[in-house]
């Protein structure tokens, strides 16, 4: 996939082989590769920058929120996408600024809007009207006004997964193209909300460009015709979603992408933001593991690995399909059978891959599950009391541990007994 490749034999990153990574702080584990990460962010405002756009890239935070992720983007300049107090926070710890940081998300409570107030956000993307009342009275107890972009939900269907589809009438997500111009008009005269522009986001993975270009098309029209009608719209946020390949898809070149983005707005003269989270990131990351067992079942073969749903379930969550490579460069007349590649997990859906070609593997050998740097670490969780996995950042010929392994005393140690559960003190 480019950023992974294999270098005398050695799946590596750059010059960094996987497996000495592995040696050292065991598996299963994160690395990203933060020279793909950058590489990304450059390619995404060059190509944005060559269309003639006034663009501002704001990474979705979600999709990777380690510290150290979102701080390589904050040095390049990026903005940030936030749906949390807890991204607002880390967005400003790697040094975003309040001013290239959009808060979104259909049920931001008060705190949450206070927080963004008083960071001095870009704009929140306001979903709804009792969303937007709510603001303005927070936004007024601080004597602020707070600066909103609405999210319109343009009823175009993104053709991808049903579980990361937002853009049409039948989700949570937005305001309805029709009732757009009555709440902008609310918007525009409520004293504590100042009414910026117009957002849409209308899904995740994209590997389609029509769906764009209807939607960023219905965007821009909406947004003349209220112009023209006097509201004071200064910006457009044409959300993130862009697809990479986990499998054989063929996701746009971004060049195209910000073709069909210009394409729709660039006559409206107004500065853009785009909101990406996978495509910066999602390429940008492994998930190391270790085979456990291989077990001949009475159907199927399977491999049973030390990473589990808990640490990547999106092959559970969405039957995602994640490219899985030894770490060691199989030998080319080596025989590729098809195996179930599973975790630990007590659970069936615990699984990686089904019936995937793999290259004769035995216990010990270490495989990389790819494009695992986005919705990865971030979805994980420690159910059957699994540690979370380690996560390692590598940049150049160097490499660090961004986040260890903690132990299981540690864990233990975040959770207390009530009075009646202690042990009696003698
Ligand atoms: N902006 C908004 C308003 C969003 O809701 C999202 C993602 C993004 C930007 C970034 O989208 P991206 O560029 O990453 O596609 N856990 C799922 C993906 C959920 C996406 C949620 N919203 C997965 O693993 O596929």
């Amino acid at each position: 996939r480019g950023v992974f490749h294999y270098r005398d034999g050695r799946l590596s990153a750059g010059p960094v082989a996987l497996a000495e990574i592995a040696a050292a702080v065991g598996t299963p584990a994160f690395v990203y590769s933060a020279d793909a990460i950058v590489a990304r962010y450059r390619a995404m405002t060059g190509a944005l920058a060559a269309e003639g756009l006034d663009a501002t890239v704001c990474y979705a935070v979600k999709a990777n929120p380690h510290l150290a992720v979102v701080s390589t983007l904050a040095r390049e300049g990026a903005g940030a996408d936030v749906v949390s107090e807890g991204e607002l926070l880390r967005a400003q710890a790697a040094g975003i600024p309040g001013q290239r940081t959009v808060f979104a998300g259909v049920g931001k409570t008060e705190a949450e809007m206070a927080a963004g107030l008083e960071a001095g956000i870009l704009q929140f993307n306001v979903e709804s009207e009792v969303e937007l009342r709510t603001l303005d009275r927070v936004a007024r107890d601080k004597g602020l006004r707070a600066p909103v972009s609405l999210r319109i939900n343009p009823d175009v269907d993104a053709r991808t997964h049903a579980k990361i589809t937002t853009g049409t009438s039948e989700n949570k997500f937005g305001i309805d193209h029709a009732q757009a111009g009555a709440i902008a008009r609310q918007a525009a005269d409520l004293p504590g909300i100042d009414l910026t522009g117009l957002a849409v986001h209308i899904g995740s993975q994209l590997v389609d460009l029509a769906p764009y270009a209807l939607a960023f098309e219905k965007l821009a029209q909406l947004f003349a015709e209220l112009r023209t009608a006097g509201l004071p719209l200064q910006r457009l946020d044409l959300g993130g979603g862009i697809g990479i390949s986990y499998r054989d898809e063929q996701p746009p070149e971004v060049a195209d992408y910000a073709r069909v983005a210009a394409r729709a707005v660039r006559d409206l003269g107004v500065p853009v933001i785009f909101e990406p989270g996978r495509w910066m990131v999602g390429d940008a990351g492994v998930l190391l593991t270790r085979v456990v067992f291989v077990k001949q079942g009475v159907k199927k073969r399977f491999v049973i690995v030390d990473a589990a749903m808990n640490d990547l379930i999106r092959p559970t969550l969405y039957d995602a399909w994640h490219d899985i490579l030894p770490l060691a460069r199989p030998a080319p007349e080596a025989p590729s059978q098809p195996v179930d590649i599973v975790g630990p997990i007590c659970e069936s859906g615990d699984l990686f891959a089904t019936d995937r070609a793999l290259p004769p593997v035995r216990p010990g050998d270490l495989l990389a599950i790819c494009s695992a740097g986005a919705y990865g670490a971030t979805m994980a969780s420690t159910y059957n009391s699994r540690l979370p996995a380690p996560e390692i950042l590598v940049a150049g010929a160097d490499w660090a541990v961004i986040k260890a392994r903690p132990d299981h005393a540690t864990l233990l140690a975040q959770e207390s007994l009530p009075a009646w559960l202690a042990p009696e003190a003698d």
